[in-house]
């Protein structure tokens, strides 16, 4: 993705948050300028992958294979003495017919939340013990109500609505053709991208990014520490 690209697709969402009415924390604002201010007082931000995600999963085509994160809060891991917040909270802008891909959580649980705006579709398979799409039927929980889900089942969310996605059950989504942008939230036990995400086909986490322009916001892979960019 070009970085002319991440710019303003995070301006669009900064947007479109506000007018739904969910605000941000501070650092969602924060200019690289205004991170060369910012001491290990921060650290929690950098170090547990907080902030802005845009993703194209590799495939250079944002709006068909996309998604627009924003980690509010979450535990690590890897730092479990420092850091031994054990949930996280994400909300994300999901587009009409803009799909993130099939993938599972081995260890991670998540409501995805329908926050406002259209309405979210999520396909469902159990994983079978090869990563793949198991023929399995299964249950989940929409707000607290079980249901009995077939392999392939389409379940859609709309404003309000909540789905449990259990480890191990694959996931796509995307929002509804003609509904209009998803505001999406995730609370979810730790968030670990590192670890803790099987996808279907084998894709890119995070985007290859051409840098056609400045940044105006860091992505919570790009914060500087020390005055060096670093990516985890
Ligand atoms: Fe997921």
């Amino acid at each position: 993705m070009k970085r002319s690209e991440i710019n303003r697709y995070i301006a669009e969402a900064i947007d479109y948050i506000d007018k739904s009415g969910f605000r941000l924390p501070p650092f969602a604002f924060w200019s690289p300028d205004e991170w060369k201010t910012k001491g290990e007082e921060a650290d929690e931000i950098r170090e547990n992958g907080l902030g802005w995600d845009v993703t194209d999963y590799g495939l250079n085509e944002f709006m068909s294979t996309g998604l627009l994160l924003f980690t509010i809060r979450n535990g690590n891991f890897a730092r479990k003495d420092y850091y031994p917040k054990g949930y996280a909270e994400k909300i994300m802008v999901v587009r009409e017919d803009q799909i993130t891909p099939f993938h599972y959580h081995w260890n991670k649980r998540e409501d995805i939340i329908n926050r406002g705006g259209g309405e979210l579709l999520i396909e469902l398979y159990l994983a079978d013990d090869k990563n793949g799409l198991s023929d399995t039927t299964f249950s989940v929980a929409i707000d607290g109500v079980r249901r009995q889900v077939a392999p392939g089942d389409k379940v859609a969310l709309t404003p309000g609505e909540s789905i449990c996605l259990e480890p191990y059950i694959y996931h796509s989504f995307w929002g509804k053709t003609g509904a209009g942008t998803v505001l999406v939230g995730e609370v979810s036990d730790v968030n670990d991208d590192n670890n803790d995400n099987c996808f279907l086909d084998k894709l890119g986490r995070y985007p290859k990014i051409i840098e056609d322009e400045l940044p105006l916001h860091y992505l919570c892979t790009e914060y500087p520490k020390g005055g060096k960019l670093i990516r985890t």
